[in-house]
């Protein structure tokens, strides 16, 4: 039989570059597969279309001509699986220049450890950015994005976004937004915002069930051999989610196909609660296989004392992740 790795198998050391493509799961999206159930969803297919097509808005050739105005961003605001991420994959795909893509999170990352010199110099050079899943969460990411932003959008590259906040609402239940306004106020005014409303795509109703004992041991023995399978329990991966900084989930994730945990339990803690949304947020986005065991229902996995506040979407779409990936 081949062996099964646990967390301690895994090599914490190396660096990962980051790589600035779509992820596994959104390499190969394309406009043409994108099909409008609502009509939102139409114009915004057809708006991220003709923006990436558009022009780079022209210097006024006299400083005290006027040109109107127009945002070189783009908002895609809306609830999960109405196709956001499907749309900036499919804008990556179909731009021909210089394009970057990464998440939000990744981004704030790197600036920080680049300084804001240094990210202008490294990562100051697109034409077009695709930055998924926009969330502002605390007054420091909220003044280096800013600063950043303010840099790409003065040499005319176009931003395009996604986020489950409208721009203006950014922060709010975070942090005290309003002491922020005018640095809020100042990244949403070079964003167009499109709201993209309609049913979830994966027309999910109800959760999946978690598994039961017998059916968890049967996926691990019929999934197939070849895959680098890895097996632990609850609360082994809890230590490796508090142990690692949630950038550097991707680095372990990427040494694996199929991860397989048992002895699941409601997570108590809304700091636990967000460092496992994001750990699935990446695990999802890497195509990872995901078995999980345990007497609850996958619908008490976040607990009644955070699930409904300001983290709630994100609680819920992880849920349907999971769903999903429980399904796979
Ligand atoms: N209108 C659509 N046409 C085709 N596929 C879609 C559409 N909307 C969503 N999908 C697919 O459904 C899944 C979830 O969509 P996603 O883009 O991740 O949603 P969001 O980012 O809005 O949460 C993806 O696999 C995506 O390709
Ligand atoms: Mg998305």
């Amino acid at each position: 039989m081949p062996k099964i790795l646990s967390f301690s198998d895994l090599d914490y050391s190396q660096n990962l570059k980051p790589e600035f493509v779509p992820p596994p799961r959104f390499g190969k999206t394309s406009f043409s597969t994108y099909k409008p159930s609502h009509s939102s969803q139409e114009i915004a297919l057809g708006r991220v279309q003709s923006f990436l097509g558009q022009e780079a808005r022209a210097k006024s050739k006299w400083p005290w001509q006027k040109t109107p105005f127009r945002a070189n961003g783009l908002y895609l605001d809306g609830g999960f699986g109405v196709g956001k991420t499907h749309l900036l994959a499919a804008a990556y795909d179909s731009f021909k220049a210089q394009k970057i893509y990464l998440s939000f999170s990744e981004l704030v990352h790197l600036i920080g450890v680049l300084g804001r010199q240094g990210a202008k110099k490294e990562l100051g050079n697109y034409q077009l950015y695709c930055i998924d899943e926009f969330e502002l969460d605390d007054p420091g990411n909220t003044l280096i994005v800013k600063s950043f932003l303010a840099d790409v959008f003065v040499t005319n590259a176009k931003v395009i976004t996604t986020s489950n906040t409208a721009p203006e609402a950014q922060g709010q239940g975070r942090f005290n937004a309003e002491d922020f306004k005018r640095e809020i106020q100042s990244i949403a005014k070079n964003f167009e915002l499109l709201s993209i409303d309609g049913p979830d795509y994966r027309k999910r109703e109800s959760l999946a069930s978690l598994y039961s004992n017998s059916e968890f041991n049967n996926a691990i023995l019929s999934q197939e051999d070849s895959l680098k399978k890895l097996k632990a329990s609850w609360s082994e991966l809890f230590d490796i989610l508090r142990n690692n900084h949630p950038i550097n989930y991707l680095k372990f994730l990427k040494q694996i196909d199929a991860l397989y945990i048992y002895d699941v339990a409601t997570i108590a803690w809304q700091t636990d609660a967000l460092r496992f949304v994001h750990f699935i947020d990446k695990l999802y986005d890497l195509k990872i296989s995901l078995k999980m065991t345990a007497d609850i229902e996958l619908s008490e996995l976040f607990d009644d004392s955070y699930i409904n506040t300001a983290y709630a979407k994100k609680h819920y779409r992880c849920l349907s992740r999971i769903s999903e990936l429980l399904e796979e």
